[in-house]
């Protein structure tokens, strides 16, 4: 198992390019189910999610051709079956069921497994469907799909809200399964997430009827056929979050290029109010932060878009680890998800976890530790981290990395960083760690 080493105390200077939305593409390629033709997606990063959203594309009868950041597909002679085995990797897997549902008629698709960052349950994405007409069961860790034989899926007025606000997910299955269907579909507490926004823009490349994406109400017009089209994904709003406060935690100065200003804000103004230097230029994102400045603690919650990620939650607890003062980072979204919170402990952090929020007393200085990845923001947290302290970081479990950041340690290294990934051969069978399962 591979591990990360970083060596901390570098300011990071330079440029870094953004990649394309990881969870853009992953919907995204989901669909391209929907097509009679071939799709050609451009932006596609090099992350183990979407290769194995890929993988799931293939089992489902998908043809598909990759070279470099361009993928070439086509749904050739589907079949309604997405496996466990591919489902279970990844939460977006259960993208495909809108999609299959819509072309098919009938989809049989794994459930996805249990997450660290606290429970990912389905009841929208259910509730979404079967408000268009769908028959649905749980049976044997399948969710059995089917629209009632001689009819259509039929739009319809559908409120998405749960207990946690909308969800993204959810708002992209039930988007994909309204635009093949009879009459108009309302989705009243629709994700506004761009990504959202971004699948529905490819849908309706493909000659979709939808409106309304990047609010709370959507509505979509059901179209007898979709065809090809093709796309430039979004580029990754949490990867380009990530980096400006790779910026700030190190003190450096970073030109964020090929990020888009319009979808860090939340973040920006945070940063700004810590006491980071953030502008919106014309050739990318500027961040900087002087090495002998104060920052000061700031509150920040996480909360649906427009509001502070989820998705950045645990990166802003590294910074304000190091940010003079007392800052309370709730989570209104997971509110479980904190697990990141015991590792920064062990690298002298002052993180107290409270019900749904941490309490982060700044120190002057974190210092390198073993510490081990539990999920893909939690282990980018633990890199922003050892950027930062004094000596070495060693971050174990580091695939979780490989789900969310391109080519991460290149990244870090070409903006000055000192961060390589060794790899773990021998590995004695008693200290194996539990096998635990990855989705998200
Ligand atoms: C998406 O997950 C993202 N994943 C997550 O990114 C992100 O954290 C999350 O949205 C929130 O922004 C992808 O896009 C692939 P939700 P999703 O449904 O859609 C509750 C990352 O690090 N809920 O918007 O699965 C849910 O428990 C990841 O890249 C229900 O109650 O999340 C949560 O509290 C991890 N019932 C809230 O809604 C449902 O049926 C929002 O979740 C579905 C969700």
């Amino acid at each position: 198992m591979d591990r990360l080493v970083i060596e901390g105390g570098k300011r990071l200077i330079g440029e870094v390019e953004i990649s394309g939305a990881k969870n853009s593409t992953l919907p995204i390629l989901a669909a391209t189910l929907l097509a009679d033709e071939s799709s050609v997606i451009d932006g596609v990063p090099d992350l183990a999610d979407v290769n194995t959203m890929i993988k799931l594309l293939r089992a489902l009868g998908v043809e598909a051709e990759q070279e470099k950041s361009l993928l070439k597909v086509e749904a050739k002679s589907l079949v309604p079956l997405a496996p466990y085995e591919l489902v279970s990797q990844m939460r977006a897997g259960i993208c495909v069921l809108g999609p299959l549902l819509a072309k098919l008629g009938q989809a049989k698709v794994s459930l996805p497994g249990g997450c660290v960052i606290g429970p990912r349950p389905i009841d929208l994405h259910i509730k979404g469907l079967k408000a268009l007409g769908a028959e649905i069961e749980i049976v044997h860790g399948y969710i059995e799909a089917k629209v009632p034989p001689g009819k259509r899926l039929r739009g319809t007025k559908i409120h998405l809200g749960g207990a946690f606000g909308s969800s993204v997910l959810a708002t992209a299955n039930v988007i994909m399964a309204a635009v093949l269907a009879e009459g108009e579909t309302i989705i009243e507490n629709a994700a506004c997430e761009p990504e959202v926004a971004d699948l529905a823009n490819f849908l309706v490349r493909m000659g979709a009827n939808v409106e309304g994406q990047g609010t709370p109400l959507i509505k979509i017009r059901g179209v007898n056929r979709l065809h090809g089209a093709r796309h430039t994904i979004i580029p990754d709003r949490i990867e380009t979050g990530t980096y400006m406060i790779a910026a700030a935690i190190t003190r450096g100065e970073v030109l964020i290029k090929d990020a888009y200003w319009g979808h860090v804000t939340a973040v920006a103004e945070k940063l700004r109010e810590i006491g980071v230097t953030v502008e919106d230029r014309h050739d990318g994102i500027y961040v900087k932060a002087d090495p002998d400045q104060t920052l000061r603690s700031v509150d920040v919650t996480a909360f649906p878009y427009p509001g502070f990620p989820t998705d950045m939650q645990a990166q802003i607890t590294a910074l304000l680890a190091v940010t003079e003062g007392v800052s309370v980072v709730t989570e209104k979204i997971y509110p479980d998800r904190f697990i990141h919170v015991s590792e920064l402990a062990r690298m002298g952090a002052q993180v107290i976890p409270d019900h749904g929020r941490v309490i982060i007393k700044g120190v002057p200085q974190l210092t390198g530790a073993q510490v081990m990845a539990s999920d893909l923001r939690a282990s980018a947290a633990l890199v922003l981290a050892g950027l930062v302290a004094e000596g070495r970081t060693m971050i174990s479990r580091v695939y979780h990395l490989d789900r969310g950041y391109e080519r991460l340690e290149e990244k870090l290294t070409r903006l000055g960083a000192r961060i390589w990934r060794e790899s773990d051969k021998k590995k004695p069978v008693e200290n194996r760690e539990p096998m635990e399962v990855k989705v998200g």
